[in-house]
This record gives structure tokens, sequence and C-alpha cells, in this order.
């Protein structure tokens, strides 16, 4: 279970609407009524929910490619698809380079005819601010930005190269992407204050230093040499016993220091001289190393070091854009992993799990910190990212069966608040894996809702070739088992993996949705033993169960489990009862 969320919640409601206040009035130049339909995000119990218009909402996303919210002309048949798909939201980016071509120019054309796509569509969006940054690079910026070295500087190597990334040293670089943020904030509260298309904002993309383990330029090598800031070390101390674990292991083996040089107080960085390559092959890992090396923490001072400076600087650009409109913001990572374990072979500085402390120390403003998930680990992901109160969204993901058995787990046992599954111009449609599961979760998504935070849901993941998994809920121990036999012979239509999600709704009532698998429920803290008193298939229509045919025999296997389908995810609702 999640520890308590003690961030970014410190703001209570009434300086909530404080804030939603000023950001009208600077709009109009007059005290405007707050509107409380904000998008924000609210507690239930663990769990952080993202509320819009005074109702929870669960975001059943998918994002575009880069490139693809660029074009009006190449959205126009794109819409229909993406509702086939049957998403709620879409996740499309805005860059600063189309919105500020001159500077001081804005052209919101774009981000117009995004929304108004969207609304046609009964859509909703999650715009993605590609600036100074988008998976480590600088590319996003406008030419006039790009070409002027001088005024916007880069990032420095070791060996004193420059990097094509703007670097977080310099005050021109923020100050120049936060005014831009801030415009389109301020557009966005014009133009969606009031209709709430517009449900959070991705601020920046996978940032961090792609290349080496931290910038060297002489403005970052001044700052590595010099203390580490007095609000970072506050933060540790404050929270010491909810630190991560690798953080605090690292601080507390360097002393626990409360001042100091960075190396001083976590230690040392990168061995001087060595090269970062792309991918973290040499030397060559042993076995072990490559399945372990990627949860390891390698000079990792250099990575703090870039943690705690894009921080401050997206902080900064945050806070730009909440002044305008204040709506939920967060920032994605590209995750350490197999082949990319030494910061640098991913992005240093980025919010991966073992910074998330540094990143919430110093960028208040964000509201979560939320993974892009394409490694086969997706549990474990979930679980490092749920930590120190971190609320979890999955911004990019896969979107085929494993990818919505992923969705599954991540909104029924870790209280996501949203999936989407990355590049769906290549896959949307009413046939594709996505449109099958997300159309089963829609259904179950108010129940979802009701009951995160409350330790009522749980789910869990099977494998094909996996072994059986138990969770216990309530009362009961539940066991799920993988069957490729729902009925007749080994069919083919069996994914490779499938998620189980379960629901108490009642002391000995459960809605389960599952697919390829047989369900087993026995008693949690007696020796009694549990039937199946009624099982009823059936799906939900707003909100309503409309039940199918009452399952027994053959369709309730050994008149103890339920058996749920291959082709497709479905619902059941079961009453058990005990006997002696
Ligand atoms: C992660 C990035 O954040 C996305 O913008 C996109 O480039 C994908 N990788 C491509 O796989």
């Amino acid at each position: 279970m999640r520890t308590s969320i003690r961030w970014p919640f410190a703001l209570p409601a009434s300086a909530a609407l404080v804030v939603a206040m000023a950001a009208a009035a600077s709009v109009s130049g007059q005290a405007a009524l707050p509107d409380r339909g904000l998008p924000r995000l609210q507690k239930q119990g663990t769990a952080a929910q993202l509320v819009v218009d005074d109702k929870r909402f669960l975001i059943l996303g998918a994002e575009l490619n880069n490139s693809s919210a660029s074009s009006l002309d190449y959205m126009k048949p794109l819409w229909p698809r993406l509702v086939a798909t049957r998403l709620n939201t879409v996740l499309a980016t805005v860059s600063w380079e189309l919105i500020e071509p001159e500077k001081g120019k804005f052209d919101f054309r774009l981000v117009d005819g995004l929304i108004e796509g969207a609304r046609a569509n009964d859509l909703r969006l999650v715009l993605l601010w590609f600036a100074s940054w988008k998976n480590g690079k600088s590319n996003y910026q406008p030419l006039w930005v790009k070409t002027d070295q001088e005024r916007f500087p880069l990032a420095i190597d070791e060996q004193g190269r420059s990097m094509p990334i703007l670097s977080t040293f310099s005050d021109v670089n923020r100050d120049a992407d936060a005014r831009a943020f801030a415009a389109l904030m301020r557009h966005l509260r014009e133009v969606d204050g009031r209709k709430h298309t517009v449900l959070m904002i991705q601020v920046e993309n996978e940032v961090g230093v792609l290349g080496d383990s931290r910038d060297y330029s002489p403005a970052a090598n001044r700052a590595f040499a010099g203390p580490v800031p007095k609000e970072l070390t506050d933060h540790l101390r404050r929270h010491r016993e909810a630190l991560v674990p690798e953080l605090r292991e690292l601080w507390t083996a360097n002393g626990s220091r409360s001042s100091g040089t960075w190396t001083e107080v976590f230690g040392p960085g990168k061995p001087a001289g060595k090269a970062i390559p792309v991918r973290t092959l040499s030397p060559p890992l042993t076995a072990e190393e490559h399945e372990t090396g990627w949860r390891k923490l390698y000079g990792p001072v250099d990575e703090i070091f870039m943690a705690w400076n894009y921080a401050r600087y997206v902080n900064h650009v945050t806070e730009a854009g909440k002044a305008e409109y204040d709506i939920p913001m967060f920032v994605n990572a590209w995750l350490q992993q197999r082949d990319h374990a030494w910061p640098g072979t991913y992005p240093s500085g980025g919010p991966v799990p073992q910074v998330i402390d540094v990143w919430q120390a110093g960028a208040p403003a964000i509201d979560l910190l939320a993974p892009d998930i394409y490694v086969p680990e997706f549990e474990e992901l979930c679980a490092r990212f749920s930590r120190s109160g971190n609320p979890l969204f999955i911004p990019e993901a896969r979107g085929d069966t494993r990818g919505i058995a992923n969705a599954v787990l991540a909104l029924g046992k870790y209280d996501a608040i949203g999936y989407s599954p990355f590049g769906i111009d290549r896959f949307a449609g009413a046939e594709s894996e996505l449109a099958k599961g997300y159309e089963v979760v829609s259904q179950v998504a108010p129940l979802i809702l009701e009951h995160q935070g409350k330790g009522t849901m749980t789910a869990l993941l099977l494998d094909r070739n996996g072994q059986p998994q138990t969770v216990r809920l309530g009362n009961y121990d539940i066991e799920a088992r993988f069957s490729t036999r729902p009925f007749g012979p080994a069919t083919d239509a069996s994914p490779e993996r499938v998620a189980g999600l379960f629901i108490s709704t009642g002391p000995d009532d459960f809605v389960v949705v599952g697919r390829s698998m047989n369900v087993y429920f026995t008693a949690a803290k007696s020796p009694e033993n549990v039937g199946l008193g009624t099982v009823e298939e059936g799906v939900y229509a707003d909100g309503r169960w409309v039940p199918g045919r009452r399952l027994n025999g053959d369709e309730t296997p050994e008149w103890r489990a339920l058996r749920f389908r291959s082709e497709s995810y479905g619902i059941q609702r079961v009453r058990l009862y005990r006997y002696r």
C-alpha cells in the first residue's frame, strides 16, 4: 500500500480557488468568477484522482505520434479512428517552434484546431509542451532560439563539446521557454477555461542530459563545485523516513549531511574520462549485470545534480503557466533500463524513480512524475513510481494485448489516473486490441473510480507461461490461473499476458473482469469452504449492470471457479457463500 499522499496536495481547496481566481483575473484584466469545474487532482483515500467538471475522470487515452498534431489536415481522418478506439482522451504535442515562430508573435491556430477537433468528437486532450527538451535533446525550440547559441547556450560534455541540449544553467533559456508557455496557458484559459477539453499538461518531454552524465559547462561546473541548495537538504531531512530507499541509502552512506558540496553530500560522480555510449554494452556486462544493472545507481551525484537543476527549470516554466491557467501538470520519464543503465545513456536528471524526491523538492508546482513504460517490468515500475506520494499516470506505453493488461493493473491496483499507449496513429481502429480492451474498461470505469484508494479493489497480471497468482481482498484469497482451454480444445486466441480486476462490492460480492483465466475464491482467515452462490455475466451500460446469462455447470469449472474466455475481456458478478 502506498504511503500517504503528502505531495503535491499541500494546497487547501480554498487556496486552489484563489489561484484559479487569480488566473481568471489575469486574462480579463478584472476579477472573474472562479471556475469550479477546472481539472484538478483530488484525494480519495490513498489515491489521487483527476476531477473535471466536478466529476472524477479516468483517462483511457492514447498518445499521437510526435508530428501528427502539427497538421490539422493530417488529423482530420484520424479523429473518427480515435473515437472508434474507444478513447476518451488524446495526448497531443504542442511545439514551441510552431506557436512562437517569431519571437513574441504567437500563433495558436493549431492549438485551436486541435481543441475543436477534440470537442467535435467528444474527446478530451492532454497537451504535451515540447519546448526546451524532447527525449533529452533540444529540437522543438524555434529557429530563432536554435540559431542563437550565444544567447541560448547548450550543455557541454566532459570533453568540452557542445551537446544539442539547451543548458539548464541559463536563465535566458528558461525565461524564453516560460514566456511561451505562459502565453499558451493564457490562451487555453481564454478558449477552454469554461469547457475543460484540456485536462492536463505535460511540461517538456523526457528531459535529462543524453550523452554524458551531466552538463560540464563552466556555469554547471561552478554550481557543481558549490553547495547543495538548502531547500534540497531541508527536504531530505524533513522527509527522511519517507524518501525512496535508493536515495535515503545513498545520502545515509555519505553521512546524512545537511550541507556541503554535491560530492560531499552524495558521493562521487562518473569517473573522470569515462565515455558515455548510447548503450551500456561496454565493458561487456555479465548476464547478471545485464539483468540487474539497470536498477543500480552509477555515479549518482551527477544524476541528482541534474535532477535538481532540471526540476528548478521546469518548475519555473510550470509556475509561469499555472499563474495563467492552473490545471494539473506533469513531467514524463525516459526510464533507466537494460542497455541504458548509466545516467547519460538514459537522460540524466529526468524524473526516474531514484530521484523522485529530488524532483518533488525542486519542482513543487509539478503535480506528478510519470513513467513512459515500454520495458517488461511494468508492475515494478508502477510500484516505484507510486512512492513518495506520487500519483501514477502512464502517458506512454504499449497498446497491444499486453498493454491492455498493464492498463488494468495500473488502474485497478495502483490507482492510476490514466493510461495512454504511444503512437496511436499506427493502430487506431475499432478492431484494435486497445479498442476491445478500452470498451470493457470504460464500462467499469465508474466502479474503478468509486473504489480507488479505498482498499476494496485490486488487480493482477497473468502470463501465459507464468505461475497462477493470488491476491487477498476483503475476506477472500483470490487465485487466478491462466487458461488456454476456456471451453473445449486449446485455442490460440489466448494472449501472452492478461489481467484480472477484482472489486469487492459487499462482504461476499465481487465484480470481476478477466480474460483467459479461471478464478478461485477461498476464505482468507477461516477453514470454511467457499461456494459460488450466484454468477452472472453481463455488461455495464451507463454505470448500470445489465445481466446476461446466469452461469453455472460447465461455465463454472468444478462448480467452484469463474471462467473467462480467451477471445476478449468479460465482466462477471459473483455472490459467494460458505459451507462447512
Ligand atoms: C518516447 C518519447 O517520449 C516519444 O515522444 C516518442 O519519441 C517515443 N519515445 C518513440 O518510441
